[in-house]
């Protein structure tokens, strides 16, 4: 299993914070935000790691986290020059994954669980994650059946059908990097990850697991003062 963390972005809703750095090296309490992301994938034991960076800071990615030596894994850097879109990450990382798996995480999300069983007894198909949100619009949105089946997903749809939002990380067999590479962009004009879960999802190769802990995407200035609070509180063991 390889892991591949997303930091591109102008994080334009970040605006001015994010003028000169980029969104996953501001601090999160008492680190800087890849960190969180980087920790998930860690703990479930991946060691080949690819880090996806806009040009503009990718040398303040090297700077920050280097090799991957002192974290015990090995870190590996792509460029992605314009961001247009999640799905981009599997045709950036097409040498890196080669035949093998790959968990990729977004850098703004923040996880509370620990996904080493759902990432190690991961054997094909897509596995994502699912989370109960009372603002679902803002997420790709998935539509279970009665007996709790999926049956539908939607990006930021305007009048949600269910309120499981999908989460920032997406386990996914190697076959990724050619359904990605299938991909017509969006009406956004971005290569959507929530329409390769759809290949998967029709395919019947598509797992919904439901995320327990506390799940925290950082892309606005509310979300990420309530993430510093969250984990403020946990390394403080108060609240
Ligand atoms: C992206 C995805 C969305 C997903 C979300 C999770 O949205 O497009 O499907 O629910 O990440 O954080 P973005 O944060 O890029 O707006």
């Amino acid at each position: 299993m390889k892991g591949i963390i997303l930091a591109g972005g102008t994080g334009s809703r970040l605006f001015p914070i994010t003028k000169v750095t980029s969104k996953q090296l501001l601090p999160i309490y008492n680190k800087p935000m890849i960190y969180y992301p980087l920790e998930t994938l860690l703990k479930a034991g991946i060691t080949d790691i690819l880090i996806i960076v806009a040009p503009e800071h990718a040398g303040d990615f090297v700077n920050l986290l280097g090799s991957g030596k002192d974290f015990g894994a090995r870190f590996f850097y792509e460029v992605q020059d314009k961001p247009e879109g999640l799905a981009q990450a599997f045709m950036l990382g097409e040498g890196f994954i080669e035949d093998d798996h790959v968990t990729m995480i977004l850098g703004d999300n923040i996880f509370e669980d620990d996904f080493s069983e759902a990432i190690q007894t991961f054997e094909s198909g897509a596995r994502i994650f699912a989370k109960q949100v009372e603002d679902p619009h803002r997420f790709g949105v998935v539509h279970f059946s009665e007996d709790m089946v999926a049956e539908k997903i939607e990006e930021k749809p305007e009048h949600p059908e269910s309120d499981y939002a999908v989460t920032g990380l997406y386990i996914y067999d190697s076959s990724v990097v050619e359904k990605a590479k299938a991909l017509k962009p969006s009406a956004r004009g971005e290569y959507e990850i929530t329409d390769l879960n759809r290949l998967y999802l029709d395919d019947g190769t598509l797992d919904v697991a439901m995320v327990e802990g506390a799940w925290l995407d950082t892309g606005t200035f509310e979300s990420m003062y309530e993430a510093t609070e969250f984990v403020r509180s946990r390394e403080l063991g108060i609240g």
